[in-house]
């Protein structure tokens, strides 16, 4: 039985290794990106390619994987890309995606949709259960088949959102998903730590991305600009903006446990 209350004896394992904190070290590495073909993951994937690092994109649709595999790649490049069509919430679909990869050094899940929103009232157990399976179940999934597979070295970089700090009404059942992912950042760091694997995780205010557009009232750029007018910056985030920050925390070797906010400003005003 795992013993909660004592400090761990000192792992035997070697040191994590060290490598360039910057984003160049991260070349030649592979990057499975769950939720990759679309918003902040699939920036995410593409400024990966542009470091040099093999990518393995990954959604649900296969046409919109298609199109943001060929997308990626033709960006330029001599790195790889990959596509695996998975489901975040199958653990089978996941393990086949990291098989398709063979060998993953950091793994990136940004896969979301808006589930679980609604009053509290009137929330179904269902709903509630999709939102935890969908961020706190896929994290665990990854979590699971990272800690077989990743070398020493290697990260997970989860995401959750700023209306955990800052809530909103009716998102009480998405919220307790997403709230979730932050709490198993320290948990899962921790436990990973003994094989070197780093785990953090990215709170994200208000970007400009599909999600964000589909969400209602913001179909348009002009939407768009006039809500992101009234935030500390005068606009909402880009997803290169949110994209380069999972890559700059794959590539920092000493960061662990961590979430950390790329919201500029939101949480604050
Ligand atoms: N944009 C924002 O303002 C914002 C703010 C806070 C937090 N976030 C979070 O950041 C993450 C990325 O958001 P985004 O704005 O980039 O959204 P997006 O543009 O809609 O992209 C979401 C990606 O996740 C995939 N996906 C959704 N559900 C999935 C599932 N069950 N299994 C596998 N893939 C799935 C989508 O592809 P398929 O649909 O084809 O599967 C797509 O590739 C989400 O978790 C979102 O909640 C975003």
């Amino acid at each position: 039985m795992t013993d909660v209350f004592s400090t761990p004896a000192a792992p035997a394992a070697a040191p994590a290794p060290v490598r360039s904190p910057l984003p160049g070290g991260l070349a030649g590495s592979t990057v499975l990106v769950l939720g990759g073909t679309s918003g902040i993951g699939l920036a995410a994937g593409r400024l990966l390619h542009e470091v040099g690092a093999r990518v393995v994109l990954s959604g649900r649709s296969k046409d919109r994987l298609d199109a943001a595999v060929e997308s990626v790649a033709g960006d330029g490049g001599d790195a790889e890309v990959l596509g695996a069509v998975a489901d975040v919430t199958d653990e089978d679909a996941v393990r086949a995606a990291f098989d398709l990869a063979g060998r993953v050094d950091h793994v990136l899940l940004t896969a979301g949709a808006f589930t679980g929103a609604g009053a509290v009232a009137e929330l179904t157990a269902e709903a509630a259960r999709a939102a935890y399976d969908q961020r706190a179940w896929a994290a665990l999934i990854v979590a699971r088949l990272a800690a077989e597979r990743l070398p020493a070295g290697g990260s997970i970089t989860l995401t959750s959102g700023s209306l955990v700090l800052r809530p909103r009404p009716g998102m009480a059942g998405a919220m307790a998903a997403v709230g979730a992912v932050e709490a198993l950042t320290a948990s899962l760091a921790v436990e990973l730590a003994e094989r070197r694997v780093r785990v953090n995780t990215v709170r994200y205010g208000g970007f400009d991305t599909p999600l964000m557009r589909a969400a209602g009232g913001l179909e348009t750029d002009e939407a768009i600009r006039q809500a992101g007018a009234g935030t500390p910056l005068g606009r909402f985030g880009t997803a290169e903006e949110a994209g380069a920050a999972p890559v700059f925390l794959m590539a920092n070797t000493y960061i662990t446990g961590q979430v950390i906010t790329v919201d500029g400003a939101q949480t604050l005003a």
